[in-house]
């Protein structure tokens, strides 16, 4: 299987920003902890971060064709952007959405989640281990798909 993971904005920012919500480990840590959980199944993995909409969009296109499925954690532009549920969309590939903190016991803005909509799971509140839950799941997924 091979896995395209993409962090939104202000994920590099882990362990500075809000480590009440976010916790103290820093980004290359969540990095580590991925690549760790795919070596783990025998997947190759991709790790994708930027603060920009228009380059996870570009990111997501690519995948079409490279990757057989995505983990996202779309940051702020969860509740905002109708083109990156757009782009999930239009390369139709098996999607797990991931948040470290629980966006649903938070402010209400934060309630909307635009790429869910095309995602099989949404996985929130977990922390790191979202991560390797999501890639359990589509490894599994796609192991159930080839049968
Ligand atoms: C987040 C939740 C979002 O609401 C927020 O904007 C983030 C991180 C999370 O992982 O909990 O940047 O996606």
């Amino acid at each position: 299987m091979k896995l395209l993971i993409i962090n939104g904005p202000n994920l590099n920012m882990l362990g500075i920003r809000e480590p009440n919500i976010y916790g103290r480990q820093d980004y290359p840590a969540l990095v580590a902890y991925i690549e760790n959980c795919c070596a783990a199944i025998g997947a190759e993995c991709k790790v994708f971060q930027s603060n920009h909409e228009g380059a996870i969009v570009d990111e997501i296109q690519a995948a079409y064709g490279t990757a057989d499925a995505i983990v996202i954690n779309p940051a702020a532009y969860t509740h905002t952007s109708v083109a990156i549920l757009d782009a999930l969309k239009a390369v139709g590939l098996p999607a797990v959405e991931v948040h470290l903190s629980n966006i649903y016991e938070r402010e209400e803005f934060r309630h909307i989640s635009y790429p869910s909509l095309a995602c099989l799971k949404s996985i929130y509140g977990k922390g790191f281990e979202g991560y390797r839950e999501a890639i359990e799941y589509l490894n599994d997924y796609l192991k159930e798909c080839r049968k």
